[in-house]
């Protein structure tokens, strides 16, 4: 075999319609994309961070740096994390990565061994599961349960962690990775979840890893709790960076900050900096950049309070839309702008959550994304960022696309083209 045996866990559900996509527009037809989450594309990013980028360039701020992250940048994260978590961190505390997906690499190849686990909770963001099996892990999942309005099943954690104490394979488990807010399910956890977790990762003595990319796009009244308000005394990472609350995908620059000075997390954050020498340096005009993103508070809390507003009122106009649809059910978001809803395959005629998705680009021309990618079938995911024109117009198609599947007559094959 010429490609490794690993190299099979290399996908991303998200992306998988692309190729479809990308054919069917070639032939004329007008996609809807609802299947990435890439603020910039409906909010572009704000013009004094593009200055500050363009600053950097001027200044000929384009050679490899300091590999874990320009003096600016950490100092930006640290006084932020000061100012809104009152955590206070060192230097070494803070290390800049190429998005919070490189991030996900760090951890898995500073912790992982074959036969380790993580604990990770389904409807989980797809990139944990690949990226902790490549390094030789394999998964052990909870489940944010939809019914507890997506919040953690606690007494299940309990039990599994119990059950793995008692077989002697907790020693095998090297963190706990949580999303929060939530993507997909764009929920906030309960401050008292995020207490019991915190509290049972102290009891077995697990890593605790929160990813907080979103904790500024907070909506619809919810308050956001973030692990380094809780979780003071047990080792714990926060992963967090530029692509959401500074709407600023294409940088590809995030940071995981461990704070600890047990030796767990010395061990780790030293680690953490010996990947970042291995591949040199992150994207250093854009580190200038997100350094002003993050300082200059001023420019961003307007930038963030117009981004937040918006996707508050198209996310809640989504789901006014949505409840309309005798087939779908959904739990109302409150953070982060995806929208989780069930959908009904049985009543739909549909037998699995990945035809629905295919027919729907085939057939409506609107890329989603299935739950099953997820790890939470019967579910689908859409990106609710577009204007409300754009994402009125898909939801009202999927819900005559369902009226269409139930009574049994949807259109075979034919596809109008640009039907948008
Ligand atoms: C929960 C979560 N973590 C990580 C990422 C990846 O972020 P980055 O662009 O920083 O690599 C995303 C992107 O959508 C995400 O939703």
């Amino acid at each position: 075999m010429f490609l490794s045996n690993r190299s099979r866990y290399a996908q991303n559900p998200i992306e998988e319609g692309d190729a479809l996509a990308e054919k069917l527009a070639r032939e004329g037809r007008n996609i809807t994309k609802l299947n990435r989450g890439d603020p910039p594309v409906y909010f572009p990013t704000p013009e004094y961070i593009l200055n500050a980028y363009i600053e950097a360039l001027k200044a000929h701020k384009t050679s490899y740096t300091n590999a874990s992250g320009v003096p600016e940048l950490k100092d930006a994260i640290r006084m932020r994390y000061k100012k809104r978590y009152k955590l206070e961190v060192d230097s070494e505390s803070v290390i800049v990565t190429q998005g919070v997906s490189e991030a996900l690499s760090f951890l898995n190849e500073a912790l992982i061994d074959d036969g380790d686990s993580a604990v990770l909770f389904k409807p989980y963001y797809p990139l944990y599961v690949p990226l902790l099996n490549l390094a030789g892990g394999k998964e052990i999942l909870e489940k944010y349960e939809e019914s507890r309005n997506w919040n953690i099943h606690v007494e299940s954690l309990e039990d599994t962690l119990k059950k793995l104490k008692k077989n002697g394979a907790i020693s095998k488990v090297k963190y706990l990775l949580l999303t929060n807010p939530n993507n997909p399910t764009g929920t906030v956890l309960r401050k008292d979840v995020l207490e019991k977790v915190v509290s049972l990762a102290n009891e077995y003595d697990l890593l605790l890893v929160s990813d907080e990319i979103y904790d500024e796009i907070v909506y619809n009244g919810a308050l956001f709790t973030s692990v380094a308000e809780v979780a003071k005394d047990v080792p714990f990472a926060i992963l967090n960076g530029a692509s959401k609350d500074f709407d600023s995908t294409g940088f590809r620059l995030g940071f995981a900050i461990i704070p600890g000075s047990d030796k767990k997390s010395m061990e780790l954050k030293e680690k953490f900096a010996d990947f970042a020498r291995m591949r040199l340096s992150a994207n250093v005009p854009a580190q200038y950049a997100f350094a002003e993103a993050i300082s200059n508070t001023k420019e961003h809390e307007k930038s963030i309070a117009y981004m937040v507003k918006e996707i508050e009122s198209r996310v809640n106009f989504a789901v006014s839309m949505l409840k309309e649809n005798p087939y779908i059910s959904i739990v109302k978001p409150n953070s982060a702008f995806y929208l989780f809803p069930k959908i009904d395959l049985k009543e739909l005629k549909f037998s699995t959550d990945n035809e629905f998705v295919n027919k729907l680009l085939m057939e409506e021309n609107i890329q989603l994304t299935r739950g099953s990618g997820f790890g939470a079938p019967s579910h689908i995911r859409i990106v609710s960022l577009p204007p409300k024109d754009v994402l009125g117009d898909a939801i009202g198609r999927i819900n005559e696309f369902c009226r269409k599947s139930a009574q049994g007559s949807r259109p075979k094959k034919k596809a109008a083209k640009n039907s948008k």
